[in-house]
């Protein structure tokens, strides 16, 4: 049975199952209340005070294609959300997003062949509680859902959506796809190595999003992505 272990405040939920890979098992997570030093993709920080949803989720087995494992912790999480009344969608690959804004973000790294996901949600907190250069990016669930939602609760279901999903992976393209804010975007995407611009026009099952332009027509599978309109 999958174990979700809590903590009052640590680093990173990632960090602290990073450096316990071989005491924990496949589904084994970990939940705080704060982290003092929260992470983001692209090396940014995630600020994390008392309120939101920080965990971590140790995933052993996983047999799709590691762009397949945002879709699926992606989808999983507005599902989840769902439930809740919190109606989300997703910016490729795993941003979630709340009218416009981020309601909170995913973090998968792959450590000896093993994934840790780190999903961090902007719940129970109010947009006085963010820095000033967060507060016009960011959105939290009470400005839409004016009543405290079970972090804990949540964490479980996504946990569970991620497991079941895991085993179905067709399902969760189509869902990703009804879930995806991006197709038919015009959108600018930045991998580190080049700045391609044009239209999405596709987001694989693998994970991979394809955007057009007069010129050419190129697969991503890491890369910020912005809207251009
Ligand atoms: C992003 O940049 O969008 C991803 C953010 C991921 C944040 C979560 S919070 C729980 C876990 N621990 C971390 O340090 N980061 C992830």
């Amino acid at each position: 049975m999958p174990r979700l272990i809590k903590a009052e405040e640590v680093d990173s939920t990632n960090e602290w199952i990073k450096k316990r890979l071989s005491k924990l098992n496949d589904l084994d997570s970990f939940i705080a209340e704060i982290q003092n030093s929260g992470k983001g993709r692209n090396s940014k920080d995630w600020f994390s005070p008392r309120g939101g949803l920080w965990f971590s989720i140790l995933l052993e087995k996983f047999q799709g294609a590691e762009g397949a494992l945002s879709l699926l912790c992606a989808t999983a999480v507005c599902d989840a959300l769902e439930e809740h009344n919190l109606l989300t969608n997703i910016k490729w690959p795993n941003d979630i997003i709340l009218k416009g804004k981020k309601l909170g973000g995913i973090l998968i790294e792959k450590v000896q062949g093993k994934f840790i996901i780190g999903i961090g949600l902007n719940l129970n907190l109010s947009k006085s509680d963010f820095p000033i250069p967060l507060k016009d990016i960011v959105i939290t669930s009470k400005e839409t859902i004016h009543k405290e939602l079970d972090n804990e609760a949540i964490a479980k279901e996504i946990i569970k959506r991620i497991a079941i999903g895991r085993n179905n992976l067709e399902e969760i393209h189509k869902k990703y796809l009804k879930l995806s804010g991006d197709l038919n975007e015009k959108v600018k995407i930045n991998n580190g190595e080049e700045i391609f611009t044009g239209k999405v026009i596709e987001i694989q099952a693998d994970g991979g999003i394809k955007i057009r332009n007069e010129d050419s027509e190129k697969v991503f599978y890491s890369g910020k992505l912005s809207y251009l309109s």
